[in-house]
């Protein structure tokens, strides 16, 4: 055993508020001990004081010519995420992580991505509807010390979105180091009309959820064993916004949350510490027609909720994670890495929040009004196709020793094969089979669905929305109703994978055209 098989637990947080676990929890003995399975067993085990909620840097472009512009320089350097050491991270206009971009639907927005790191890049507008040009998958790869520039016309819905890396064969190493962030579509009269908290760092925050694992000297620590292929990359160590253990001391009391999980692969059953009731009011793509109720969600790898939050009595609570929904109780892994666990995700110590009059609760009649064809009756609706895509792992030596081991409709990705062919402005049925071990968030770019539903069942309450990402659930049958959109483009394709970033690298992507 070594020194650092002992630094594990016990650590937890001082004295203070409410009866926290920590932020950062222990490894099991699997990790240390018997060595093996969990790779090198590196996992440093940091503790870290309570120290205020991080609010990225928010970025809103400036207007040139009728556009908003945005200057995107990809950069690396080092960022203090542990107390004692520092990390060598990258970025977007900063060492690590990246602004919150925020602007409005119907402006064209211009980004101009400068890849001043020493590897190729390429950055992804997730949930957005564009030309396939714009998108920054794969095929709009930036070279170190080029430009590359796109533009569209935002037709999205107000709602929490998401940009990262989205490098051939490099995505989630790059997302580990810290290349991604969010974006925000707004339109705060709508909003404000509707009573919902909308002033950005006052009453409406970012939360991105990321996990990271590090060596005891601050490096991040990633490892692309089997085992982390097949789990996805997961650490011990829990940051919102980039920061672990933080407090948010908000000074109104009735605050939004954009909760975002932004990690490669670990997935959140997120609860507050006195089990407070919240309210849902947007998925991924947009609003929900009702505000949602909730005690309790799930958020999958790239899933967005946001959530309203009623603070006015003035105590202290935690967003905490519960234990035992994850992908590392699956199959022959079993549990035991200590990598699932009960967890604090952050804090909000509301005792500043104001209390002048009593909160009077955001309008509960609609809020928006859903496309007639997320709400028709499916007879209603023109299907163009049905696709079948089976997401499947195989056990064998390519996955121990290649690099792939994963497959949709059993072929591993191919940035030289177009799997499937759209036509635009119709309605596809997409059916996702999950014979394999392990649950698979599957991710469609260029589109904003419905989910029709899970194995014949009602879809869960929390995604009944416009949703990019769906998870499809080991041995489960789901089925999303997905408009292709307006761009066409014969030759550059839209991918489509799973979002645990590993599998995707490895091989869990496909790629669509839309004529
Ligand atoms: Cu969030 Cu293809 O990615
Ligand atoms: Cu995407
Ligand atoms: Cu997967």
């Amino acid at each position: 055993m070594k020194r650092r098989e002992f630094l594990i637990g016990g650590l937890g947080v001082t004295a203070g508020i409410a009866a926290a676990t920590s932020t950062t929890f222990a490894m099991g003995r699997m990790m240390g001990g018997s060595g093996g399975m969990m790779g090198s067993g590196s996992y440093y085990q940091p503790s870290f004081a309570r120290q205020d909620f991080a609010l990225p840097a928010l970025d809103e472009g400036v207007t040139v010519n009728g556009k908003q512009v945005f200057k995107l320089n990809l950069q690396s350097g080092e960022t203090r995420i542990l107390p004692k050491a520092p990390t060598p991270t990258i970025g977007i206009n900063q060492n690590f992580l990246a602004p919150v971009l925020r602007f409005k639907k119907n402006q064209t927005v211009r980004m101009e991505v400068t890849n001043k790191l020493n590897e190729t890049a390429a950055l992804h507008w997730h949930g957005m509807i564009l030309p396939a040009t714009q998108d920054g998958g794969p095929h709009q790869a930036i070279k170190p010390g080029n430009t590359w520039v796109a533009q569209w016309k935002v037709i999205n819905e107000p709602a929490t979105y998401f940009y990262h890396s989205h490098t051939h064969n490099h995505t989630a190493e790059q997302v580990w180091r810290g290349l991604g962030g969010q974006m925000q579509i707004v339109d705060e009269d709508r909003d404000k009309q509707l009573g919902i908290p909308h002033q950005y760092g006052v009453d409406d925050f970012p939360v991105i959820l990321t996990d990271r694992a590090f060596e005891e000297s601050g490096h991040f620590y990633y490892s692309n064993t089997r085992m982390q292929k097949m789990q996805g990359m997961h650490g011990n160590v829990i940051l919102v916004n980039g920061a672990a253990n933080s407090v948010l001391k908000p000074k109104k009391s009735l605050i939004r949350l954009r909760l975002h999980n932004a990690s490669n692969a670990r997935f959140y059953d997120l609860h507050f510490s006195d089990n407070r009731p919240f309210q849902l009011i947007a998925t991924d793509g947009g609003l929900l027609e009702q505000a949602q109720t909730l005690t309790s969600i799930r958020l999958t790898p790239a899933d967005r909720a946001d959530i309203i939050v009623d603070v006015s009595d003035g105590k202290t609570l935690s967003l905490r994670n519960k234990k035992g929904y994850s992908n590392l109780n699956t199959g022959m892994m079993g549990g035991g890495s200590g990598l699932d666990a009960d967890f604090d995700v952050f804090h909000i110590d509301a005792s500043k929040a104001s209390k002048a009059s009593k909160v009077k609760s955001f309008q509960t009649s609609q809020l928006v009004a859903l496309p007639t064809w997320f709400k028709s009756d499916l007879s209603k609706v023109d299907i163009a196709t049905t696709r079948k895509l089976n997401l499947d792992m195989q056990m064998g030596p390519s996955m121990m020793f290649g690099s792939g081991g994963f497959f949709i409709n059993n072929k591993a990705f191919d940035l030289n094969v177009i799997n499937e062919v759209a036509k635009a402005n119709t309605f596809e049925i997409w059916e996702f089979h999950n014979p394999s071990i392990t649950h698979h968030p599957i991710h469609v770019h260029n589109t904003q669905f419905r989910i029709l539903d899970r194995n014949g069942r009602a879809p869960y309450h929390w995604e009944r929305g416009l949703k990019d990402t769906v998870i499809v659930h080991a041995d489960e049958k789901v089925r999303i109703l997905m408009p292709t959109g307006p761009y066409k483009d014969a030759k550059m394709p839209y991918m489509y994978h799973c979002h645990v970033l590993e599998h995707e690298d490895a091989g869990m992507m496909g790629q669509f055209t839309v004529t």
